[in-house]
């Protein structure tokens, strides 16, 4: 393991701002987070919310607006290509199509002016690692997708780099080999003991892949957790909304204490004890003054049944279930909720079927209520 390997990297408050023809555009705004060890750490949003710019100032191929960039308290920015010590892959591959397999995976190497000897080794080492050993005399356009990605991804490992930076590197895969070619990636990034930023739109593979996922909106880091804890404690509604399937179901909020609350359902289905989380600023337009919170469960932590078996539970009319192999999932229309209720069942439910009212419920540790930024959540309180 390289001294970077083991050490710390970290980004405070970093910015960007672009002058375009129509003014400023900060793409990127007080951006914080840190990785060590051998971390596998993704940036995770939707498109246009900052992650390439984030990821491209780390890799010195776009300046600073303001912020630091560390690599165990040194600035980073300080340091040249070589003591950075980072490899990169692109979503486009970037290899050079003149260049056979082994002269692409060599090039780092030539450039720090190794010994024939050593790109030898180095290179075989690499095709070996990813599965190209038989194609080092090919050129580009005679591989697939998935081989040219691997051959970018040989390329960024050759000279032992201490992080490797990738930018939706999968992208351009079908469905198939994106799942195989991101086991592959973390195998390898694993037993490297490497570095790993990574950056992606899709939350599945997020998920899949990451020790710690960063939640990107407009430039703005939301929230940075273990792939559960994102999942199960979102801390806005956007990370809820944007990581799995959340249903959100308007309520009356009742007594707090301890970061819990009771709430109540706008039928009259009352909860105690709901773990209590303020949405971000910018997020009010999901509230109304007469439900000032919003109960958020995920579709696996719902139960359904025929209407008549619950007769006191939230109700709704299932307008469409789909058997999904492991779980079915049932898409109910309900006066209670956002949108439609999503339940994922681990069977059918007896006696429910398409165009039929049916109960619904949770239980009250397996919701979370959000409140508006800075409201004070017994504002609502109901009389
Ligand atoms: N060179 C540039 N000049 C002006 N605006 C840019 C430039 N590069 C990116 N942007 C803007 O910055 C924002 C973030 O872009 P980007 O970092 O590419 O997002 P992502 O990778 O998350 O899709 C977008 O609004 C984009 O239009
Ligand atoms: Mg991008």
């Amino acid at each position: 393991m390289t001294a970077q390997a083991s050490g710390r990297f970290e980004v405070r408050d970093l910015t960007k701002t672009f002058q375009t023809d129509e003014g400023p555009v900060t793409a990127v705004r007080d951006v914080n987070f840190a990785i060590s060890g051998d971390m596998f750490f993704t940036m995770l949003g939707p498109s246009g919310c900052g992650k390439t710019t984030t990821l491209r100032m780390i890799a010195g191929l776009e300046t600073v607006t303001s912020g630091e960039i560390l690599q165990d308290g040194s600035d980073f920015r300080r340091m040249n290509a070589f003591q950075r010590n980072i490899g990169m892959v692109f979503q486009s591959y970037a290899l050079f199509p003149h260049l056979t397999v082994f002269e692409n995976a060599a090039y780092g190497l030539r450039l720090r002016r190794a010994s024939e000897d050593q790109v030898r080794r180095g290179v075989t080492r690499v095709l070996e690692m990813l599965r190209l050993d038989g194609l080092a005399h090919r050129f580009p356009a005679d591989l697939s997708g998935g081989q040219q990605q691997r051959v970018s991804i040989a390329r960024a490992l050759v000279y032992e780099p201490g992080m490797l930076l990738l930018d939706e590197p999968l992208a351009n895969l079908d469905a198939k080999l994106r799942v195989e070619m991101r086991d592959e990636i973390r195998r390898l990034q694993k037993s490297l003991g490497v570095k790993a930023l990574y950056v992606t739109h899709d939350q599945e593979e997020a998920m899949a892949i990451s020790d710690q996922i960063a939640v990107f909106s407009k430039g703005r880091l939301i929230q940075i957790g273990a792939p559960y804890e994102i999942y199960a404690r979102p801390a806005s509604l956007f990370v809820a909304d944007f990581i799995g399937k959340a249903n959100f179901l308007p309520c009356r909020l009742g007594p707090q204490a301890e970061g819990a609350a009771a709430c109540t359902l706008k039928g009259g289905a009352a909860f105690e004890g709901v773990r209590l989380q303020p949405a971000v600023s910018g997020e009010e337009d999901w509230f109304t003054p007469d439900m000032p919170g919003l109960l958020m469960a995920r579709p696996e932590k719902l139960w359904i049944k025929a209407a008549d078996k619950a007769p006191d539970a939230p109700r709704g009319r299932a307008m469409r279930i789909q058997f999904l192999g492991s779980f079915v999932r049932y898409m109910v229309e309900s006066a209670e909720a956002r949108g439609p209720v999503i339940i994922d069942s681990p069977g059918f439910a007896e006696g429910v079927e398409e165009g039929d009212e049916v109960a619904f419920g949770l239980l009250a540790e397996d919701a979370t209520v959000f409140v508006a930024a800075g409201a004070d959540a017994r504002g609502g309180m109901a009389a």
